[in-house]
């Protein structure tokens, strides 16, 4: 694995030392930065991309588990792996914390040169309880628990207890701190998601008697003068709803949302978003990593969770959880780049803390939403460094600089083809790039090919100076045509690699490997030269390419 442009976890101590609170200057912690266009995460001065993967829930829980794991992890050119931290095995005992698996996975991260995420399964995980400490569990007087509209009592801790919410700020806060102590120089910690998937069941809302009296309140003024004053740069689909049931000002949630179910989702959304913010705040104030929340996707009421951060909720997180920097989706639906861009709003930073293994979908997230990584689910057990997402890990590392300097310029677009997207254009600088899938003699893969050969090819293109490109990917191809009546054709065309961040040429790419098109006259009345560029099935590659106009 090859992280060329950062010094590997600033090549850290393999033991974990620790720092002096007083020694963590707050500029080098890890942080989000908006640079350019893009909001992009600063490591040890740099930007850096996150090409990651999410371990199985229970994974961390062994560090025999883990062990046979962490080499193949590496050698999968990932640079960042999403490790969960339970409330149930950080304080197993009211007070009394053991860190011993959280040091393990960042000695053994150091050790394979590998960054961490870490996921704090606290309160909720997929909206039920089961990762509190037994004491929380076994004492729902204390720490009292969900009412269902039917009346029963689920294992869902209470989003308007006070007692939840400060026992689990409490713990959360006390793993900020020991991470501070034990990383607070190194960084091999990167970033935190705050619980995960949050939300109760589809559309309802919860009925203890602080939830009735907050739903029958007024809107909180910190909610309702945001919607007023930001009309304008509302999510649509959220402004809407709200100008259907009348743009009141105020009101109750009944009153200035109306009665449907959506109205519990928002209600609930603004309490869970409060409750998480409670606990990323005490965390950050021992130690202000990123952090962000993972969103449990659905089309329609029932799919999802009620209260969960979907995109027509978005400006309601955003505004109840000001200390989560970050709203990041889940995205196994079928249609990636539509929820890409229903995340790409707002001033939402993009990154998918899960996803499926998909090499094409990751060049998408990061050249066409200039997203800071992606992190696919279940990762230990598909690691390897054959797989289509390593070898795009492989290349997108390399080229990592020259992507992130492209991403905070705007200089930067993608393209994910397959059968039923055959092609797409693209305008990036003075020039338009006609994609295509690659044409190849050989036949068209079946659909028993599975899905990865149907969404195989795609490619970042990168405009580098006025009649300059970089184009990484597998399997399209592109002609291109430049802006006015001259004509454009291939000035020069290289493939090659990247050593240490540095372009190095492999072949010079000409004949049939530049000729897309031989019928030039005919090309000629629409401008175009026929001229273009090939990459080819399989591990991505990457090519220069100049142009001239004639
Ligand atoms: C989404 C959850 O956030 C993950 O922890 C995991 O349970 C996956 N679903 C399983 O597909």
């Amino acid at each position: 694995m090859k992280l060329l442009y950062l010094a590997p976890c600033t090549l850290a101590l393999f033991g974990l030392s620790i720092a002096h609170s007083q020694s963590v200057s707050t500029s080098s912690i890890p942080h989000l930065e908006k640079r350019g266009k893009a909001t992009q995460l600063i490591v040890d001065g740099r930007p850096f991309l996150l090409l990651a993967g999410e371990l199985t829930n229970s994974a961390s829980s062994s560090m025999d588990y883990m062990e046979r794991y962490w080499p193949k992890l590496a050698a999968a050119n990932m640079n960042t792996i999403l490790a969960a931290v339970t409330w149930e095995l950080v304080e197993p005992e009211p007070g009394k914390f053991d860190f011993a698996l959280v040091d393990d996975a960042i000695r053994e991260a150091r050790r394979h040169h590998l960054h961490l995420v870490f996921l704090w399964f606290g309160s909720w995980k997929n909206g039920d309880s089961t990762y509190t400490p037994l004491w929380v569990k076994k004492n729902p007087r204390q720490y009292p628990l969900f009412l269902a509209e039917n009346g029963q009592v689920i294992t869902y801790l209470s989003v308007f207890k006070e007692a939840n919410w400060k026992a689990d700020a409490n713990a959360f806060a006390a793993l900020m701190r020991h991470i501070r102590e034990v990383d607070g120089d190194a960084h091999t910690v990167l970033m935190m998601q705050v619980e995960n998937e949050v939300g109760c069941p589809g559309a309802t809302r919860d009925q203890v008697p602080e939830a009735k009296a907050a739903f029958d309140a007024p809107v909180p003024r910190q909610l309702m003068d945001y919607i007023v004053k930001n009309r304008d740069k509302l999510v649509p689909e959220f402004r809407q709803y709200w100008e259907a049931a009348g743009s009141k000002t105020s009101g109750t949630w009944a009153e200035v949302f109306g009665g449907q179910p959506m109205t519990n989702e928002i209600f609930m959304a603004w309490y869970y978003a409060s409750y998480v913010d409670k606990v990323a705040k005490a965390g950050k104030a021992e130690y202000p990593l990123p952090m962000f929340i993972n969103v449990d996707l659905g089309e329609s009421i029932g799919e999802y969770s009620s209260g969960g951060a979907l995109p027509i909720k978005l400006n309601v997180w955003q505004q109840g959880a000001p200390s989560i920097d970050v709203i990041g989706p889940d995205i196994y639906l079928p249609d990636f780049a539509e929820w890409c861009a229903r995340y790409d709003r707002s001033g939402n930073p993009m990154w998918i803390p899960e996803t499926r293994s998909d090499a094409a979908n990751a060049f998408y997230a990061i050249g066409n939403h200039a997203a800071m990584g992606i992190s696919p689910f279940g990762i230990e057990r598909q690691a390897d460094s054959t797989t289509p997402l390593a070898q795009a890990y492989e290349l997108l590392g390399q080229a990592a600089p020259e992507i992130l300097e492209a991403q905070a310029k705007g200089a930067i677009k993608a393209v994910s083809l397959d059968a039923q997207h055959p092609t797409e254009t693209v305008h990036l600088g003075d020039y338009t790039f006609a994609f295509s899938v690659i044409r190849t003699r050989r036949p068209a893969p079946t659909p028993a090919a599975g899905r990865d050969a149907q969404t195989s090819s795609y490619a970042i293109l990168i405009s580098t100076g006025p009649d300059d490109y970089t184009i990484l990917g597998s399997a399209v191809q592109a002609t291109f045509t430049g802006p006015g009546p001259s004509a454009a054709a291939v000035a020069k065309l290289e493939e090659g690699t990247y050593v240490d961040g540095r372009w190095m040429p492999g072949r010079r790419l000409n004949g049939d490997d530049i000729m897309l098109n031989y019928d030039a006259p005919n090309k000629a009345i629409k401008n175009e030269s026929g001229q273009g560029f090939r990459l080819a099935a399989g591990a991505p590659k990457a090519l220069h390419l100049e142009i001239y106009r004639y």
